[in-house]
């Protein structure tokens, strides 16, 4: 590898400054890169060009981070891009001024700049990190990587595989990524699905298992808008985490698994399928099914079944809110193809949905077609709150809200796992509560990342 400007500039300024500093302060600018890169990967199969992607490190999905729970997190990112960019640290519990969102918490780093993010990692669980400054294009050019916190006290498993899960808009004679990223029909609709799935950048992964070998499957949805619809075949599996935070009993999976935009799931499967079989992770489709992941098998773990896995270990502020005097929320969500929005507001204007859509805006947040100078809600530390979001249009969105983890609340009164993002099916009403725990402005926003971009993006403070 040929020396960049940076390399030198850095060689230069450990000669120049590196001698007679005392140590710790030298050893502070011994900060990890992480650098964003253009890279031709041959993302496609073989016969096929290669694909000009965007990635951290250069590979697809990116580098992984892995790090001990509650420990310090260091990457000083490097915009190697030909536009400025931002990471977010998707689903950490985060001190807000590292939240890396472009124009809220920071401001995106212009092409050739850094930023230094350092923060601690509360929570163990399966984690990403991605762009967050023009996120549907530059997440779908494959700006996304894991982010693992590891529990002290890990399960009893054989090993672990992180699958990332993704698709991808290619034009099959240029192996090109399709650069149309504003277009209206996927803005409007259910957002950029694209024609190649792949996980881990690989189409029709496939990885060698031992019969009743038990694994840890840590399960991430980078894709822009798709929703994967899993299945396990050959395989027995339990539900141990949701969006990093662990279930407080494993749930066995029984029937189809949504994982939304953004959302991860963990499981713990053990292999049943004999030697010389296959097992799968099954992409459930609405024509055919295909196998995302091919678990083939040969030799054997053990002669005998195990034991159903236990819990993992909780993570810290994991209590239920306290309903009673909870702060009531509301969030309509409207607009989009086949929706009934006549009008909404646009730069402080009431606009008609025509003047909308001319102006890339097709969704609304409570009437509002844009990210406005006050927030959603103005919350204060150790308030919880109760938001009824209202999905008033025919898609489904995955909302996610940055800082802190929900629950689901039931019509019932129950509540659900600890998430960072629901998927709110179309016309369909949803209650989450949480307590308001991280003090900063926090964005909410629908995971379909060109929905995010043409009106459903919103923010709260807390103060
Ligand atoms: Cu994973 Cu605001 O994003
Ligand atoms: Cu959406």
């Amino acid at each position: 590898m040929t020396p960049t400007r940076r390399d030198a500039l850095k060689l230069a300024g450990l000669a120049g400054l590196g001698a007679g500093l005392p140590r710790g302060l030298f050893a502070a600018e011994e900060i990890p890169e992480l650098a964003a890169q253009v890279a031709r990967l041959q993302l496609l199969p073989d016969s096929y060009p290669q694909t000009e992607v965007w990635g951290y490190g250069g590979t697809i999905p990116g580098r992984e981070i892995r790090v001990g729970q509650g420990q310090r997190l260091r990457r000083r990112f490097v915009n190697d891009l030909p536009q400025a960019s931002s990471i977010h640290w998707h689903g950490i519990r985060i001190d807000n001024a590292m939240d890396g969102v472009s124009g809220l918490t920071q401001d995106a780093v212009a092409p050739g700049g850094t930023f230094d993010y350092d923060f601690v990692t509360p929570d163990a669980g399966t984690y990403w990190y991605h762009a967050h400054n023009r996120s549907w294009e530059q997440v779908a050019r494959g700006l996304h990587g894991p982010l693992i916190v590891e529990e002290a006290g890990a399960p009893d498993v054989d090993r672990e595989e992180v699958l990332v899960l993704d698709d991808w808009l290619l034009n099959p004679e240029t192996g090109q990524i399709d650069d149309s990223f504003d277009h209206p029909m996927m803005m409007s609709h259910g957002g950029r699905t694209g024609n190649y799935v792949t996980t881990n950048g690989r189409y029709n992964l496939s990885l060698p298992v031992r019969r009743h070998e038990r694994l840890r499957l840590r399960l991430i949805n980078a894709s822009n808008a798709r929703i994967f619809p899993l299945k396990l075949s050959g395989l027995e599996g339990w539900i141990v985490a949701l969006d990093g935070m662990p279930l407080a009993t494993p749930a066995p999976v029984e029937h189809v698994l949504v994982l939304g935009p953004a959302q991860r799931t963990d499981l713990i499967v053990d292999v049943l399928a004999e030697e010389g079989e296959t097992a799968d992770l099954v992409h459930v489709g609405d024509a055919e099914n295909f196998s995302q992941v091919v678990f083939t098998v040969s030799g054997t773990a053990s002669q005998t079944r195990r034991a159903a896995p236990v819990a993992l270990p909780p993570n810290p502020k994991m209590d239920l809110p306290d309903l009673a005097g909870a702060t009531p929320l509301r969030l309509v969500m409207s607009g989009g193809a086949m929706g009934r929005m006549d009008s909404a507001i646009l730069n402080g204007e009431r606009m008609a949905f025509r003047e909308l859509a001319a102006a890339g805006r097709f969704w609304a947040f409570n009437g509002v077609a844009e990210m406005t100078d006050t927030p959603l809600a103005d919350l204060g530390l150790g308030e919880t709150v109760l938001l009824e979001i209202v999905n008033d249009t025919v898609f489904p969105h995955a909302m996610h809200l940055h800082g802190m983890h929900f629950r689901e609340v039931s019509e019932d009164g129950a509540l659900g796992p600890l998430r960072d993002t629901i998927l709110v099916g179309g016309r369909e009403t949803r209650e989450i509560a949480f307590t308001v725990d991280n003090p900063g402005d926090w964005l909410f926003h629908c995971h379909m990342l060109g929905h995010a971009a043409s009106g459903m993006t919103t923010w709260v403070r807390v103060t």
